[in-house]
């Protein structure tokens, strides 16, 4: 087995490499990003590390050589960042993705490709609960962006150049540091309190958001990257179950986990753009494609942050020390 992850330094690409190294089957695992890893991924020997621009298909080419079996495409910009600068997301969300599936098709050997989308394909009017019949409207240029990449895996699956799943991730938390996403909110409120430090809300405590914590999301990731082909059916895409969690609901559960000292560390300090920008987004996801196919939801609000508290906040503390 020999892999590529883009985006293999970011948040959720790391997490990844670092779950793929588990298994013995693992010879090759090549992390693609412009940014390069210092920590134990970094150091394992079937790691290789490859700096580069992914809009650059020579760059890609050679993340991507003759004898990879599977790649993992999560470079992006993600989507605040693509909306700010519409060329610099049109060259890494579009044209990246298809530089890497170029990539793919000129190896003698398909390869198995899992896509990470996004519910931000989803906008416009939107039923109550999204669902895997609801329409692809996206309101920003990174949906439009994922919506592309993802006709894109299923045309080249269907052509034989590749055997993809593009999976549409609800917001995964918890970051361990901010980023340019309108969500990025969502990780602040649940991890600054829980490391003893201030934190600003900036939407009503009405709001809901469809969560995932990353411990699941990489269950997600490896049960459909699993599955056969059949599984998925006439198209690649996969919508991903979520937990829906209001502001509210976050706030409480970060008083039972961390206690209410850590809880009144949040501070309601209102944003009308972002509060916009979250009361477009799909309250509620119902994914009975996916939930066919083995893949399941967090259970709770507590148990994202359990995981969280157990996987990343000891790493956290050490680091601040
Ligand atoms: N985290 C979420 O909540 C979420 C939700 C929906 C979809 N996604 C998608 O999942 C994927 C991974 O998300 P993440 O949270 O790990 O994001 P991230 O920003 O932490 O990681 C993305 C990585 O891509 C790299 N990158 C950016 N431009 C590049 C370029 N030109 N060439 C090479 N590498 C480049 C970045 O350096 C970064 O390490 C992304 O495609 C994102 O759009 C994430």
């Amino acid at each position: 087995m020999r892999i590529a992850i883009t985006g293999g330094s970011g948040f959720i690409g790391r997490r990844l490499a670092a779950r793929l190294l588990r298994k013995a089957e693992l010879e090759k695992l090549v992390l693609f990003d412009v940014r390069s890893l210092d920590d134990a991924v970094a150091a394992d020997p079937r790691v290789e590390q490859i700096s580069g621009d992914i809009a650059n298909r020579v760059d890609v080419d050679a993340a991507i050589p003759e004898g990879t079996t599977d790649v993992f495409h999560l470079g992006a910009v993600v989507s605040a960042g693509a909306e700010a600068d519409f060329d610099l997301g049109m060259r890494v969300n579009l044209d990246g993705t298809r530089n890497v599936l170029e990539a793919c098709r000129r190896l003698s050997k398909p390869p198995r490709v899992v896509f990470g989308s996004s519910e931000a394909v989803y906008g416009g009017e939107l039923p109550p609960a999204i669902d895997d019949a609801t329409p692809l409207y996206p309101q920003t240029s990174y949906g439009a962006q994922k919506a592309c990449g993802e006709l894109l895996v299923s045309d080249y699956s269907r052509k034989g150049f590749l055997d993809g799943r593009a999976l549409r991730f609800p917001t995964i938390v918890v970051r361990p540091e901010p980023n340019l996403a309108a969500s990025t909110f969502a990780s602040t409120i649940l991890r600054e309190p829980l490391l003893g430090h201030p934190a600003l809300c900036p939407v009503r405590e009405d709001s809901v958001m469809p969560l995932m914590s990353v411990r699941r999301l990489l269950g997600c990731i490896e049960l459909a990257w699993e599955a056969p082909a059949q599984a998925l059916g006439t198209h690649r895409s996969l919508l991903l179950p979520a937990l829906s969690v209001s502001v509210r609901e976050m706030i409480a559960a970060v008083g039972r986990i961390g206690g209410e000292e850590a809880a009144k560390r949040i501070a309601m300090r209102p944003d009308p753009a972002i509060q916009r920008i979250v009361d477009t987004w799909p309250r509620a996801v119902k994914a009975e494609r996916a939930e066919r196919m083995g893949l399941h939801a967090d259970s709770s609000i507590d148990s994202i942050l359990e995981s969280f508290v157990e996987d990343e906040l000891p790493k956290m503390r050490t680091a601040e020390v």
